[in-house]
């Protein structure tokens, strides 16, 4: 008897659960409610090329005029990979073509319209040359 009640309870704990899940999950994610994640740091052992910046898979680090960032390559739009153009001074997506200021990643030409992530950047030691929290 009692197998057969904390079964019940279960399979109604289970369906109560399912309902709130179906009911909140279009609310957040219509205000784009995201569970924060724990940041994560990045060793980049590599030098920055006399260029002054350095294209890594998750991000574009910068190193001149005395001054370090790091700039997410996850475009704000749909999400597909920027990319660094040097003659321009600015970061462009290859799928419809948005672009962002390369110092701040603000956005010089849609459809993107928020500004990609600036990372934090520590100057490393030993082996490692920077240190990007992502
Ligand atoms: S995904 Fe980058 S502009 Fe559309």
């Amino acid at each position: 008897m009692n197998g057969v009640m904390s079964k019940k309870i279960n399979r109604r704990r289970l369906l109560a659960w399912s309902g709130l899940s179906l009911f909140f999950y279009p609310i957040f994610k219509f205000i784009r409610f995201t569970v924060p994640r724990k940041p994560t740091r990045i060793a980049v052992a590599s030098e920055i090329p006399v260029t002054g910046f350095l294209q890594e898979k998750k991000f574009i680090l910068f190193d001149r005029k005395g001054k370090t960032w790091a700039l997410s390559r996850k475009c704000t739009h749909l999400g597909c990979k920027v990319s660094y153009f040097e003659e321009g001074d600015f970061l462009e997506c290859p799928c419809h073509q948005s672009k962002f200021n390369a110092e701040t990643g603000a956005v010089i030409q849609g459809p993107a319209k928020l500004p990609l992530t600036l990372y934090h950047v520590d100057k490393g030691s030993g082996n490692t040359r920077y240190v990007v929290t992502i």
